[in-house]
């Protein structure tokens, strides 16, 4: 996705990551370049949000630059930077962030548990299948220092669990009441009680 200002400017690394103060890494400013940083970061995380909210046919986006700022999500841009004549451009996005929730087990055990969950996430319609969805939950992972296994997923699309199943071989998801979806190494073992 383009802007009509130049995205290497604004993001100086090939993916970044923003957090409720949606200052991005490396900014360096007085209170006037902050400001219009900000209202530039914005309006990436709400045309991107909004792409994605389109892409998975939802009438709202789950994303918007308010709500990041009202969360401890963590948001994940991808840029090419050398698109766009140079200007660079966002091709993909990444929200994660803890939620306490129940699940249950195929057996029926249910557990109260915090865990990391995969929020939003999209790649450009232009790019999708080209390995940018990877590269981008690969950071992520290796940032956050989590397996795959480990994620609850929040209402995924096919292609999301197409997604885990090629590159995580995360197949026969435990779909859950509350629209999310675990995978069987998700639930602690027995013997981690002991
Ligand atoms: N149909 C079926 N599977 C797909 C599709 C598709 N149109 N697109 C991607 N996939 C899956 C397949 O397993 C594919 O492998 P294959 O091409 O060999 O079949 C694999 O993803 C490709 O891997 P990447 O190229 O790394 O993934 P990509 O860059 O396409 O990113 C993503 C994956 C984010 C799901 C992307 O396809 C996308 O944005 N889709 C539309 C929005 C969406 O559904 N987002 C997830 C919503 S749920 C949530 O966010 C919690």
């Amino acid at each position: 996705m383009e802007f009509k200002f130049s995205v290497n400017e604004l993001f100086k690394q090939p993916i970044v990551e923003l957090n409720q103060n949606l200052i991005p890494p490396g900014f360096s400013g007085d209170r006037r370049a902050l400001w219009d940083t900000v209202n530039k970061v914005s309006e990436v995380i709400n045309a991107m949000g909004e792409a994605s909210a389109k892409a998975q046919g939802l009438s709202k986006p789950i994303t918007t630059a308010d709500r990041l700022r009202n969360s401890e999500h963590r948001l994940y841009l991808l840029v090419d930077q050398q698109a766009n004549s140079g200007k660079g451009a966002v091709t993909g996005m990444l929200k994660t962030g803890s939620k306490g929730l129940y699940v249950f087990d195929r057996e029926g055990q249910h557990y109260q548990v915090s865990p990391p969950c995969v929020l939003d996430f999209y790649v450009h319609d232009t790019r999708q299948r080209t390995g940018l969805g990877k590269r981008l939950f690969e950071h992520m992972l290796q940032k956050e220092g989590i397996e795959p296994v480990k994620m609850a997923i929040d209402r995924p699309s096919e292609k999301l669990l197409g997604f885990l199943n090629k590159h995580y071989g995360l197949h026969s998801p435990v779909k859950q009441m509350n629209n999310y979806v675990v995978y069987d190494g998700f639930f602690p073992k027995a013997s981690d009680n002991n």
